[in-house]
């Protein structure tokens, strides 16, 4: 339920100027964080003509953005262009300009520490900017998937700081982002969009920030509800992902198909939706998130096992992956993973993007190199592995061609099924093909070389 509607007898000027400038579309909205969550954002209000001003700490991305260039492959660099040229949009890394705005959206990272607990280094460092800028009358929207709690325990009293009172001065709120890069179905702008705020003026400004741009706001009664909804909406996904793992090493041993099982068991037309097995979780999100949610549960004294233990069968999978493959190399090939080379087939987290962030191949490959194999990749989508923070030795690998021959790996080891691949070839070339996600089925394709894993 949210907050009962805001009386407008209680606005005072500053929360009137805002609701006016919102109505008339003569806001300025600055997003903060311009990455694969606050880009769409900004192009998402640029596309209805509104200004908005991008800020980010990383020069280059600043300007390649103010050049017209998109670094995001499902948006175009036209559309930047078009937006950076008419003066809609422009990127800066002068947080000064904060002041200009009107409503500021929050779009920074949130990873885990080294010690898997949450790492708020980046709202908090955000927060205290914020606080050193922020006027009367502005809107501050938190859209960092974050705990129950962070924007009323952590950001409102960090931007309390400026001496301006929340509530009176300026107002915050949450809402959660569902943005979900390669999608071609669903984008920011035709999903219902989450938000939640702790007092009706705050609400009412954000359904009418976000009314501009989505096709229905859906509004909840506190800013930690907003927070627990995205935190539910991930934590679904890597509970039931993990449940269909755990059930393709049953099936498997069982010599049942667990994908077809999965294909069968989604023709019923309720109470069942599909997810599939994979070689492990990757991306910013699923890896992530469930586990701001268990490490705030602790503060009651929770322990919920459910995530934890969907956590656990999740990352087991890359190891399951390379059991299979050394199995099926001494078993198929009479050959040891020492020395054998082996190409893994797609390196991003999921198809057809070309994120590598906690991609499961990175942890394959690691694994792998250990053992002693050569590794080679292929990724259209990632002409070189950047330098991550997990796998510091794979940095600045280089996929190779598109057209190169198979026939000189012992093995390939298909981790992500991007549409772009030729799964036929693959298959008549390579004398033995790991499958982590039923490609060369889907693909219509057979073959005795094709172990499943
Ligand atoms: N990627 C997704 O699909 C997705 C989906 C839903 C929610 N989220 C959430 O959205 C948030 C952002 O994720 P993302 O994928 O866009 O991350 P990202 O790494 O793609 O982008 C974050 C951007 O913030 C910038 N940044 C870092 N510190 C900053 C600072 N102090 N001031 C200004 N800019 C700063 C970085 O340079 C980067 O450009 C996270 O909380 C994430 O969990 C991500």
């Amino acid at each position: 339920m949210p907050p009962p509607p805001f009386q407008s007898a209680d606005l005072n000027d500053a929360a009137a100027d805002l609701l006016r400038k919102t109505a008339e579309r003569s806001l300025i909205v600055g997003v903060i964080g311009l990455g694969y969550v606050g880009l769409p954002v900004v192009v998402a209000f640029g596309s209805r003509r509104v200004r908005v001003i991008g800020f980010d700490v990383d020069a280059e991305k600043i300007r390649q953005l103010n050049e017209g260039r998109s670094y995001i492959r499902q948006i175009a660099s036209a559309v930047i262009a078009a937006q950076t040229t008419d003066g809609r949009f422009h990127a800066t890394d002068d947080f000064a300009r904060l002041t200009e705005c009107d409503a500021i959206i929050i779009c920074v990272p949130t990873p885990l520490t080294r010690h898997r607990e949450p790492d708020l280094q980046y709202i908090e460092g955000t927060g205290r900017t914020l606080s050193r800028h922020l006027r009367r009358g502005q809107l501050v929207v938190l859209e960092s998937t974050t705990y129950p709690g962070t924007t009323q325990d952590v950001l409102i009293p960090i931007l309390g700081e400026s001496g301006l009172r929340c509530g009176t001065d300026f107002w915050v709120g949450f809402s959660p982002e569902r943005e979900d890069p390669g999608n071609q179905q669903y984008s920011l702008g035709t999903m219902p969009k989450v938000i939640g705020a702790d007092d009706p003026i705050a609400l009412e400004a954000m359904a009418q920030l976000y009314g501009l741009i989505v096709p229905r706001v859906v509004p909840l009664s506190s800013s930690r509800t907003a927070e627990a909804v995205k935190l539910t909406e991930n934590i679904f996904r890597s509970v039931n992902i993990a449940l269909v793992n755990e059930l393709k090493l049953v099936y498997t041993a069982m010599n049942i198909d667990v994908w077809e099982v999965i294909d069968a068991a989604a023709t019923k037309p309720f109470g069942y939706m599909p997810f599939y097995p994979g070689p492990g979780l990757g991306g910013h999100c699923i890896p992530i998130d469930p586990f701001y949610l268990t490490w705030k549960a602790r503060e009651y004294e929770i322990t919920p096992k459910f995530i934890e233990l969907a956590g656990e069968i999740n990352t087991a999978m890359p190891d399951h992956v390379v059991d299979v493959t050394v199995k099926s190399l001494s078993l198929r090939r009479r050959k040891g993973v020492t020395g054998a080379n082996i190409l893994v087939v797609g390196v991003a987290y999921k198809k057809n993007v070309e994120d590598v962030r906690e991609s499961p191949a990175l942890k394959i490959m690691t694994r792998l190199v250990a053992l002693g194999a050569h590794i080679a990749y292929i990724d259209p989508f990632v002409p070189y592995l950047p330098r991550t923070r997990s796998f510091p030795t794979l940095s600045g690998l280089a996929s190779i061609a598109n057209d190169a021959d198979f026939s000189i790996y012992d093995t390939a080891i298909i981790c992500t099924d991007h549409d772009a691949f030729d799964y036929n070839l693959l298959v008549q070339t390579c004398p033995l093909v790991i499958d982590t996600r039923n490609a060369i089925a889907r693909a219509g394709v057979q073959g005795e070389n094709v172990v499943k894993a």
